[in-house]
């Protein structure tokens, strides 16, 4: 899965790369903030899923090349701003200094406005059928406020928050980190015209792992350190953040990330040859360590 997630990340770097050449544009301090922040590295993770949703339907990564990059501006532009003073205050991301830190905060802001808009003009250019149309719209709702924006916002009501357990939790986990998965995966899928039942199943699959992929990042948050995840570390408990850590301790969420993971794998195995490489892919990123 390693060697597969490298290959599919060159595939990607070389697509955006068309793309930011194509967008280019001569008002240089946004252009350079905004290309910072998609560009500084990243697992590419949400475009691995767009890849992996077209295989599954039997199309390839360049069928699915705009929306595997407006998926990852949208993503890029959630961080740019997450790390803002107002947000969780980080100054380290991807192994390099946040946004802010470099550009300022205006132009963070307006950096992530960019990211955001260029997302859809992407996702919207050249030729859409039904389909397209219908994934870009499950896109723009995965993305927004009944999706990671309410998420986002959840998470900031987190803050202090004593009264936060399992229940609430598990909704602010699944909306600011599972639905933008679901985007990838599902958005793809239902770009590339999969059956209904086929979605409804890749739904629940990609749900699960979205709350896997939060929960990863919580412990990793407490267990690991600024070189190998190239974030600040230990930050959800100087932000006063609780997270499923807090309730479950470590090896509770580790049992917790099992029981989602094994309920991933049963709702998609029955596709067959055609689902191994996702049952691959949530036992590799349940076990992630950056
Ligand atoms: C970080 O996402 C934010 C979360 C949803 C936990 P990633 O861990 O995918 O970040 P990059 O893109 O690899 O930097
Ligand atoms: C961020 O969650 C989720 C987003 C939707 C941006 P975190 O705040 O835990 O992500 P990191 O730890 O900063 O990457
Ligand atoms: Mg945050
Ligand atoms: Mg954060
Ligand atoms: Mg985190």
């Amino acid at each position: 899965m390693k060697g597969l997630l490298a290959e599919y990340k060159n595939v990607f770097e070389r697509q955006l790369q068309d793309i930011l050449v194509e967008y280019k544009c001569d008002i240089q301090p946004i252009f350079e903030a905004l290309t910072y922040g998609v560009t500084n590295g990243g697992k590419r993770i949400r475009p691995a899923l767009c890849y992996l949703g077209a295989e599954f339907c039997g199309k390839d990564s360049q069928y699915v090349k705009n929306l595997a990059v407006g998926i990852e501006l949208i993503h890029s532009y959630s961080l740019v701003h997450d790390d803002l003073p107002c947000m969780d205050d980080d100054k380290l991301r991807r192994g390099k200094p946040t946004a802010h830190v470099v550009y300022g905060e205006g132009m963070a802001v307006l950096a992530g406005d960019a990211l955001l808009n260029m997302a859809f003009e992407v996702m919207l250019g050249g030729d859409f059928d039904a389909d397209m149309r219908r994934a870009i719209k499950y896109v723009a709702t995965m993305s927004g406020i009944s999706g990671m924006i309410g998420g986002q916002c959840l998470d900031l009501a987190n803050e202090s928050k004593e009264n936060f357990g399992i229940n609430e939790l598990t909704r602010l986990n699944r909306l600011k980190t599972s639905c933008l998965i679901r985007g990838a995966l599902v958005g793809s899928a239902i770009m590339c015209g999969a059956s209904k039942n086929e979605i409804d199943a890749l739904e629940v699959y990609a749900g699960n792992l979205g709350e896997i992929f939060q929960i990863v990042d919580d412990i990793l948050d407490r267990t690991s350190t600024e070189q190998i995840l190239g974030k600040e570390v230990k930050k959800d408990i100087a932000n006063d953040k609780r997270t499923i850590v807090d309730i479950l301790g470590i090896d509770g969420a580790k049992e917790y990330i099992k029981k989602l993971e094994d309920e991933a794998i049963a709702k998609i195995d029955v596709f067959g040859e055609k689902s191994q490489k996702l049952i691959e892919l949530v036992k590799f990123l349940s076990n992630r360590t950056n």
